[in-house]
């Protein structure tokens, strides 16, 4: 893809932002945008003068949903071979820190993309929910499993059978969000939060960011393992050599990435 319609792709130091632009459908996640978003994903994930990916919307909303006015139609058929949510595991696989900045409607692919990432800043105006019950269908971009991992059984059951949306107060309390901050200071601290991570090194981040992850696909003595595995191959990295070699000398580390 050569020029984005339906986002915005922007670059500030180590840190991309992918800001969801449809605004007169609230964001709606339509086959385009879908593209959209995870070409650029995968670009920037692919470039090693990124540390940390931004996903974002507007302040009204982060993304309403998927774009019911294309799914409407459509018969099990062409949802199934075409398998039309499968492709967001390209996102899933990305290995860079990500970070959603949520304001507004996260409603079901909204909420679902939200929980892709790594890490869900929140402004006080978010509404996260899983209303797809009340169009006569399920979640289908990880809500069922993202949102019971994140906030347990009882909740997530409530919000996926009634469709009952839940505000950034709530959502920080269940443990969905990480934070929550005003709206109007939801980029900054957002951007303030890439910074940080993108400072670090990146091969260390994403050995870290793979450590976390493994936590929801192992058991725990599998995942103590593997994080000790992980843990040793730092010592690998001039990184390791360099953030060490900081702190005894009581300067701050230079990361160079390797
Ligand atoms: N798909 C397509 N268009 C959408 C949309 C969606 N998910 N959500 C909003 N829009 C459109 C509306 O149709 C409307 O367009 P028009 O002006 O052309 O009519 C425009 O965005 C503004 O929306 P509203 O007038 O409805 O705005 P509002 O402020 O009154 O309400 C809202 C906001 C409560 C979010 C409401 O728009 C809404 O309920 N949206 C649908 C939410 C939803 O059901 N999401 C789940 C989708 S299914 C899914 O995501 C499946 C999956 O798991 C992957």
């Amino acid at each position: 893809i050569t020029e984005y319609e339906t986002i915005l792709a922007t670059v500030e130091g180590r840190v991309a932002t992918i800001t969801l632009n449809r605004p007169k459908a609230l964001n709606a996640i339509s086959n385009q945008l879908t593209q959209e978003v995870i070409d650029a994903a995968v670009r920037y994930d692919r470039d090693e003068d990124i540390g940390a990916i931004i996903i974002t919307g507007s302040e009204k909303a982060f993304a309403a949903g998927a774009d019911i006015k294309e799914m409407a139609t459509l018969s099990f058929a062409e949802a199934y071979t075409a398998d039309i949510f499968g492709i967001w595991e390209r996102f899933t696989a990305l290995r860079t820190p990500i970070i959603s900045a949520v304001a507004g409607h996260a409603l079901g692919g909204g909420c679902e993309l939200a929980m892709m990432a790594d890490i869900i800043l929140a402004a006080d105006n978010a509404k996260f929910g899983q209303p797809e019950i009340k169009l006569g269908i399920i979640p289908g971009m990880g809500g069922s499993q993202r949102l019971t991992r994140a906030i347990g059984k009882s909740k997530a059951m409530e919000m996926v059978l009634t469709g009952r949306t839940m505000g950034a107060e709530e959502a920080e309390r269940a443990g969905l969000v990480a934070r929550v901050v005003p709206v109007a200071d939801l980029q900054r601290e957002a951007a303030e939060l890439a910074a940080t991570i993108a400072g670090m090194s990146k091969p260390i981040a994403m050995l870290a960011k793979e450590a976390v992850n493994a936590a929801f696909e192992s058991s725990l003595a599998e995942g103590v393992l593997l994080e000790r595995r992980l843990n040793y191959a730092c010592f690998a990295t001039e990184d390791q050599s360099e953030g060490m070699a900081a702190f005894v000398e009581k300067r701050p580390a230079t990361f160079t990435h390797c």
